[in-house]
């Protein structure tokens, strides 16, 4: 259904190497995109990525990139551009979560979270905003999470992060509408991921009992969600924050 969807545009994905990133861009992949993804310290899955690109019959691209640096992140955009093209839609998803109790987190992983997160996403949407408004088209989506709308134990810089990736998103909104760039964000629930993984089957157990949905979310179930907004369907959601999160909270 998808199918051309997205022929002929070039999209930037964060974080592109696993997950709901690499479900977001394969998804973009087979509606058309060529697709530039980067990574933290995991070239083997990017690699293998380009190659599921490619295998779509779409170009791919891929480099390492600390989002948190933001002279890394203009080189990301500017090599995937070389290689690709100007960019028409970014999905900032790169991220991180540090889990522990507030009374004990330091300001050392304070401000890993905070960087990765929101000054990753502030300065990688502005590595391409400028093409975006002289082209006076664009899309950028931002990867909150459902934990900034409900809350939860033990999160609080991840929670704070995705908090102001909301603000973030609602502010360029503002500023990006009237020059033809739709600025949305996606809040999920949990998802099957290697980040969620990592909290165990115990974890898992519990998040299965008390969903509505009965069952954790998958990533190609947030990429349809991206989807929709960085193709035609998504033009008039402006600032919006869509969670996809099998009734965790209702917003
Ligand atoms: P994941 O851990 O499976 O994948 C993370 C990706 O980000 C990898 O490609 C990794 O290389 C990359 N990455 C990490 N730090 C980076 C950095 N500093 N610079 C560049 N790339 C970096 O994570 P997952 O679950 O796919 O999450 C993707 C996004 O969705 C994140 O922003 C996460 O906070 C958000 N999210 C995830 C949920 C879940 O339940 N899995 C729920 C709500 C939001």
């Amino acid at each position: 259904m998808s199918e051309g969807m997205l022929r002929g545009k070039v999209a930037l994905v964060t974080g592109g190497s696993r997950g709901i990133g690499r479900a977001i861009a394969l998804a973009f992949a087979e509606a058309g995109a060529d697709v530039a993804i980067c990574h933290l310290g995991d070239a083997e899955r990017a690699a293998t990525l380009v190659q599921a690109v490619t295998a779509r019959g779409r170009h791919g691209f891929a480099a390492e990139c600390d989002v948190a640096d933001p002279a890394a992140t203009r080189a990301f955009a500017a090599a995937a551009e070389a290689a690709l093209g100007p960019c028409d839609i970014l999905v900032n998803n790169a991220g991180i979560n540090l889990r522990g109790p507030f009374e004990g987190v330091t300001e050392e992983v304070y401000d890993r979270v905070i960087d990765v997160h929101v000054k990753g996403m502030f300065f990688m949407a502005q590595a391409v905003y400028a093409g975006m408004v002289a082209r006076g088209r664009g899309k950028i989506i931002n990867l909150a999470s459902q934990l900034a709308l409900k809350g939860g134990p033990d999160i609080t810089p991840y929670g704070t992060a995705k908090g102001a990736i909301i603000g973030f998103t609602r502010n360029l909104a503002w500023e990006a509408a009237p020059k033809g760039i739709q600025v949305n964000a996606i809040a999920p629930g949990p998802i099957e991921t290697d980040l969620t993984r990592a909290r165990g089957p115990e974890w898992k157990a519990m998040i299965e009992r008390t969903i509505l949905a009965g069952r954790l979310g998958r990533p190609e179930e947030i990429a349809a969600t991206a989807l929709l907004l960085a193709g035609p369907g998504g033009d008039y959601y402006v600032g919006a924050t869509l969670s996809p999160n099998g009734g965790d909270v209702m917003h």
